[in-house]
């Protein structure tokens, strides 16, 4: 049994805990939110994601898991540090590394007074080299202890909102980015119980891998989602095309769904962040480039057939059903939904929403819209539906009832088309009608 704390008890910070003491060791999540530590001592995540709150109460009363807000108290009680403070996007795209400072700081000075040697895990998402000339620095230097006393590493964590804690037990592959042995071997035996592949290597290329790989991503969604538009002018069908695409071994099947678009905390944050980093070294990244403006193009794109089937959408009642950047969260973070709903309010109509989950999050980032507490009852009082997230209970709506709405929009395929058969049905990427 490891003791390991944590900096950060946001959604990687409390998955990544959780997940390390289902493997048996004891946990200590640190926040400087004492609003955050009092929610979770009390059981409570501070945000929705399946599983997380049952594991949590089970772990408190285990005792295998505390919080607190105390660094000194973090760092006593465990030999491996992992950080996992948030790194958001500032407000030119860049990637702001105040969080990912304040916390090495603070840790540094935590491990002044400590005598035994600390393993410190960035595992945070940062810019390739941050670990190697911010963090160990910044450690160094405020803990004024010798190298040899504190190990470096930089672990990135791919896991997914809404499935975060199959991710984070279940994952692809674990890389290790560090240079001294002892670290390694010290890392390995944690992660080891998840029987996952292990890839070791340097913490710049640790962290190049996660951005690589969520810009890769991003990019396969934002391809399908062009070769949509293209699919829909010519007539066809791109599910029928990616479907023949991705039984190709060396495309794969996976993030091939064309839509509206990606939203959530990492990918629009990742790419732009990378992109930033490249423009600032002068190197080219059009490929990157193209993924964000395909997603900037999708939602206005879906808004422009609106207007074209309804001839005007002035005053035009619109019910837009999802909110939710994506199923089984309510996190809206660069949610579709957002530029959507602002530019059908742009073209003045008028809009009511709905969403599981999500809507309060919602209503504190776009105003001028009627939010409703059930689904069905908004489908009953507008003229046209588009489908924005593919919540599971939007498909249990008897639609083909709805024989009043003009038409229903689906950005996601949250339908089975064979159910609209007697609506006017256009789901994103097959023929325009
Ligand atoms: C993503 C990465 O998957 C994860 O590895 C990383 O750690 C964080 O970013 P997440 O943001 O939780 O995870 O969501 P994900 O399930 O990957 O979906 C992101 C967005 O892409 C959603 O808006 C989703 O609707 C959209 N998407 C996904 C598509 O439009 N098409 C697809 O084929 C797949």
């Amino acid at each position: 049994m490891t003791g390991v704390s944590i900096i950060g008890s946001g959604y990687v910070g409390l998955t990544t805990g959780l997940a390390l003491a289902e493997l048996g060791n004891n946990i200590v999540l640190l926040d400087i939110d004492p609003e955050k530590v009092r929610t979770i001592r009390s059981g409570q995540p501070p945000f929705y994601e399946p599983g997380v709150s049952e594991m949590l109460s089970e772990h408190l009363a285990k005792g295998t898991i505390r919080a607190t807000s105390d660094y000194h108290d973090a760092v006593m009680d465990s030999d491996i540090t992992f950080i996992a403070v948030g790194t958001p996007m500032d407000k030119d795209g860049r990637m702001d590394p105040r969080y990912i400072l304040s916390a090495s700081e603070s840790l540094g000075k935590a491990l002044r007074e400590k005598n035994k040697s600390q393993i410190v895990v960035v595992k945070s998402t940062v810019l390739p080299g941050t670990t190697r000339d911010l963090v160990r620095p910044l450690l160094l230097r405020t803990s004024g202890r010798p190298i040899s006393g504190i190990g470096v590493a930089m672990c990135p964590e791919f896991l997914r909102e809404g499935s975060a804690m199959h991710d984070s037990l279940h994952p692809d592959r674990i890389v290790i980015g560090c240079s001294d042995d002892r670290t390694y071997s010290a890392l390995e035996a944690l992660f080891s119980p998840l029987g996952s592949k292990v890839l070791r290597t340097d913490t710049t290329t640790a962290e190049m891998i996660k951005y690589a790989s969520n810009s890769f991503l991003a990019t396969k969604i934002s391809f399908s989602n062009e070769i949509s538009r293209l699919c829909e002018a010519v007539g066809i069908d791109v599910y029928d095309v990616m479907e023949g695409v991705g039984m190709d071994k060396r495309i794969s099947p996976h993030f091939l769904r064309a839509g509206v678009g990606f939203g959530g905390s990492c990918f629009p944050k990742d790419v732009s962040a990378l992109l930033h980093m490249a423009k600032g070294i002068g190197v080219e990244t059009p490929i990157m480039e193209g993924a964000l403006r395909n997603n900037d193009i999708q939602p206005i794109h879906l808004v422009d057939v609106a207007e074209r089937l309804c001839l005007t959408l002035k005053g035009k009642r619109i019910g837009v059903l999802g909110l939710a950047f994506k199923p089984d969260t309510d996190d809206i973070r660069e949610s579709r939904s957002i530029p959507l709903i602002r530019e059908l309010l742009k073209r003045g109509a008028v809009v009511s929403a709905h969403d599981p989950e999500a809507a309060s999050n919602f209503l504190n980032e776009v105003h001028g819209i009627d939010i409703q507490g059930s689904a069905e009852p908004l489908v009953d009082s507008v003229d046209v539906v588009i489908l924005m997230t593919e919540w599971p209970e939007y498909r249990n709506i008897p639609w083909e009832e709805k024989t009043h709405l003009e038409w229903v929009l689906d950005g996601r395929r949250t339908v089975e088309p064979a159910r609209m058969m007697n609506l006017k049905y256009w789901a994103m990427g097959s023929p325009l009608p």
